[in-house]
């Protein structure tokens, strides 16, 4: 009786989502993107297109939205994101179908010379990996820059915040 209770009273406090996601046309969605942020939205042409797996879903959304309200520019996107191509339902589902994506950020060590090698498999493989391009600049410095001004909120490692909304600016490792 005393776990009836809680569990009604659990069911009554907990926050229910009032919208369903549709991760199906999230991954319809995708196909779009895909020609510039990569089918596994790794980023493309060294990070000229932004990677997108992974990052908080509230965080895509917000850009979304921005994009569209052209409050943000982005003359790359411009004919892909507006009201009619990109109702608030496809912003959502598109949001979260990137951001439950995990990307690996190492290709596994394997022996080339393997009998069971496939090139053409590893090549494929390479493409799921994140495409960060490295910048020049003193790492020393800019490690001790990133605790004191950054950290706070991108976290230690970098991994920014789901919950919070703040993306993450490292690989996962
Ligand atoms: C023609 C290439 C192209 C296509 C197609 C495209 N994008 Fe982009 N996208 C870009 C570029 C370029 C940027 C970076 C703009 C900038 O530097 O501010 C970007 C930025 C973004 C960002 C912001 C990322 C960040 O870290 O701030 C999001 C989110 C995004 N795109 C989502 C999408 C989605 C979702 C689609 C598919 C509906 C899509 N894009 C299709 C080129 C493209
Ligand atoms: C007070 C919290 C806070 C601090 C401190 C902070 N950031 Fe951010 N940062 C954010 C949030 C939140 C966003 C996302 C903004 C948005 O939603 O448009 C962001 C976005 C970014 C982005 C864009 C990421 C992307 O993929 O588009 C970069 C790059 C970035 N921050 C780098 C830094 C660096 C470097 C520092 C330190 C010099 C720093 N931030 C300090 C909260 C913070």
């Amino acid at each position: 009786m005393q776990f009836t209770r809680q569990l009604i009273l659990a069911m009554v406090l907990l926050p229910v989502p009032c919208f369903s996601v549709d991760l199906e046309n999230g991954e319809e969605i995708n196909e779009v993107c895909a020609g510039c942020h990569g089918e596994f939205g790794q980023g493309g042409k060294e990070g000229e297109y932004p990677r997108l797996a992974g990052m908080p879903s509230a965080f895509l959304a917000k850009q979304l939205h921005l994009f569209r309200d052209r409050l943000r520019p982005n003359l790359a996107m411009v004919e892909y994101v507006d009201h009619r191509q990109m109702p608030d339902e496809d912003i959502r589902d598109i949001s979260h179908f990137l951001s439950q994506i995990v990307l690996q950020t190492k290709l596994p060590p394997v022996d080339e010379t393997a009998e069971e090698f496939n090139a053409y498999e590893r090549l494929l493989a390479s493409k799921r990996l994140m495409q960060i391009p490295r910048a020049p600049g003193d790492i020393e410095k800019g490690k001790k820059q990133y605790r004191k001004e950054c950290a706070s909120c991108h976290g230690r490692d970098g991994m920014g915040d789901m919950e919070k909304a703040v993306p993450m600016l490292l690989t996962r490792q």
